[in-house]
């Protein structure tokens, strides 16, 4: 698929077909275009947690109040440590959520490509994971993904956006 044809496809997808597995040789492809993101000074701050184990979901699933995300066979989770991210001395940015987006947005559009449906959730209690995932305290989770194969009838999503002119600003 073309680039252009997979930035157009991808969409949040909030119905998935729950007793349909993913290969494992796609669930690594996908992780390993999660790797291959850049992050500032290449200090790589982060960890993905791929959750399959029913006993863990029903531990994860009340951290986000929809029952759609219980219909995907696989959450994907993205936390980071702010203590290894990159720091600009200038003025202390810090790369942690930057760092963050950018395994995450790659994660999301290798599962497009591979004919996976995901949908970034940022609106989860991170609290009810750091418990289910034993997470020590210092540890951020970011986001938050199911990962499946989405039924027929959530493929219907139409891009809403901005128009171009309405965005850009030419110098
Ligand atoms: C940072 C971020 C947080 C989001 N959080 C949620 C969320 O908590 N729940 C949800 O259903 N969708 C969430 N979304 C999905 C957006 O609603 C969605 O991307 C947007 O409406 C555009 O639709 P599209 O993804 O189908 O192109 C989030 C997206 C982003 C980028």
């Amino acid at each position: 698929m073309d680039f252009y044809d997979l930035v157009i496809k991808r969409c949040s997808i909030r119905s998935f077909e729950r007793h349909r597995t993913i290969p494992e040789e796609v669930l690594n492809r996908i992780l390993n275009a999660g790797r291959m993101a850049p992050s500032a000074s290449n200090l790589q701050p982060w960890r993905l947690h791929v959750i399959r184990s029913q006993e863990i979901l029903e531990k994860i699933y009340p951290c986000y109040k929809r029952d759609w995300i219980q219909s995907a066979p696989c959450l994907l989770i993205v936390s980071g440590d702010r203590d290894d991210a990159w720091v600009r001395r200038l003025d202390n940015y810090n790369s942690i959520e930057t760092d963050l987006t950018i395994v995450m947005d790659h994660l999301i559009l290798a599962a497009t490509w591979e004919g996976l449906g995901t949908c970034w959730i940022a609106a989860f209690d991170p609290e009810i994971i750091r418990k289910a995932l034993q997470l020590d305290s210092n540890i951020e989770i970011f986001a938050l993904t199911p990962l499946g194969y989405a039924t027929p009838d959530a493929l219907t999503s139409t891009k809403k956006r901005k128009a171009l002119e309405e965005i850009t600003s030419y110098y």
